[in-house]
């Protein structure tokens, strides 16, 4: 049926794209130098079966109609586009990410494109089709799955070459979730593997309000929640850049912080004196402590409200008790 076909479409579509990359002069010239200037190793790239869309209109499209492929079909899968009743390639000039399900088959791509340009998104992703739904979608999870398995800990990321370089530094057991907020699609994904999540977002406060937004989610899915923020306008990709794999894999042992404890230290800094704002705080994070509902986890409850007790100098019998009244 059509799931079927588009993933024949986009194996396919993959195939042509890797060719570009590795054996066409301009995918040679612009997009294969791009990458290994930005340190991408050769077999890296072919691991993630990336790849690079020509120039050319309909460099694509003119090759898969040729070969028969159904014209609605392609344009489903958001390669093809139509443009004033004609079809053209949707992604012209740009690194093709694949995008893998569970077994591999491809369900969708990524398309960057190369350095900077004003007027145009740095990425396009493929439209919403049968195989392609963005809420249920972890990128890397095909090649991330036996590590996390391995590591009973899953860590997540933002995008596309945040876990291609971890990988690169061989650290494999990370996902990423797109650049959006978290859905609890998403974390029940992850929650099959590991009830272990570590989130590697940016240090701003974009990152900040990001992981703080997955916080709640995550503590409702029983999930057990870490957060390490990546310093000064790095990315975990830019970063492992930096300082290599062993610098990246002791600045994460060093910077894990628990996430309950760490939105509490941040509330509390920004209360100061404030004594509204203390109450708030101990608000929310008795709101927090509130979502950890699953039976098993009374330990880490418990735990959590001594800890929050401690750092709000309020007493633990007190938090404790607003908390049970939060908790339905
Ligand atoms: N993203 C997107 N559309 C955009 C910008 C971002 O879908 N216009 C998603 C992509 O999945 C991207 C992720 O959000 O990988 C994170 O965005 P950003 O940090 O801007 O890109 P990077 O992944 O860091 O890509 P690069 O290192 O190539 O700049
Ligand atoms: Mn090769
Ligand atoms: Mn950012
Ligand atoms: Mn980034
Ligand atoms: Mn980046």
């Amino acid at each position: 049926q059509t799931a079927d076909s588009l993933h024949i479409i986009n194996a396919f579509a993959q195939q042509f794209f890797s060719k570009q990359l590795f054996e066409s002069e301009e995918g040679q010239a612009i997009a294969l130098s791009y990458l290994k200037e930005r340190g991408f190793r050769e077999d890296i790239i072919h691991k993630f079966q990336i790849g690079y869309s020509p120039r050319q209109r309909d460099a694509f499209t003119s090759e898969a109609l040729r070969q028969q492929y159904n014209p609605e079909l392609l344009t489903k899968t958001g390669i093809v586009a139509e443009r004033n009743g004609e079809l053209m390639d949707n992604y012209r000039e740009r690194i093709i990410f694949p995008v893998h399900n569970n077994t591999g088959k491809i369900i969708g791509f990524g398309a960057r494109i190369i350095g900077k340009k004003e007027n145009a998104p740095k990425y396009i992703n493929t439209p919403e089709n049968e195989v392609y739904v963005k809420s249920k979608i972890l990128y890397g999870t095909y090649f991330a799955r036996q590590s996390i398995d391995k590591n009973d800990e899953c860590l997540l990321v933002e995008g596309y070459t945040d876990v291609v370089s971890l990988h690169q530094a061989g650290i494999e057991n990370v996902v990423a979730s797109g650049g959006t907020s978290l859905t609890q699609d998403q974390l029940r994904l992850i929650k099959k593997y590991t009830n272990n999540l570590t989130i590697l977002y940016d240090g701003d406060a974009a990152g900040v309000k990001a992981a703080m937004r997955g916080l709640d989610l995550a503590l409702e899915e029983g999930l057990n929640v870490r957060l390490v923020l990546i310093p000064d306008n790095e990315d975990p990709d830019s970063y492992v850049n930096k300082v290599g794999a062993a610098g990246f894999n002791e600045f994460i042992r060093n910077n894990k912080k628990d996430v309950i404890l760490f939105q509490l230290e941040v509330m509390l800094k920004d209360a100061g004196n404030d004594s509204t704002k203390k109450a708030a705080a101990v608000n929310t994070i008795a709101e927090s402590i509130s979502r950890i509902n699953k039976v098993e986890d009374f330990t880490r409850k418990q735990d959590y409200i001594k800890k929050s007790a401690e750092l709000l100098k309020i007493d633990e019998a007190g938090l404790l008790t607003l908390v049970n009244k939060l908790t339905s």
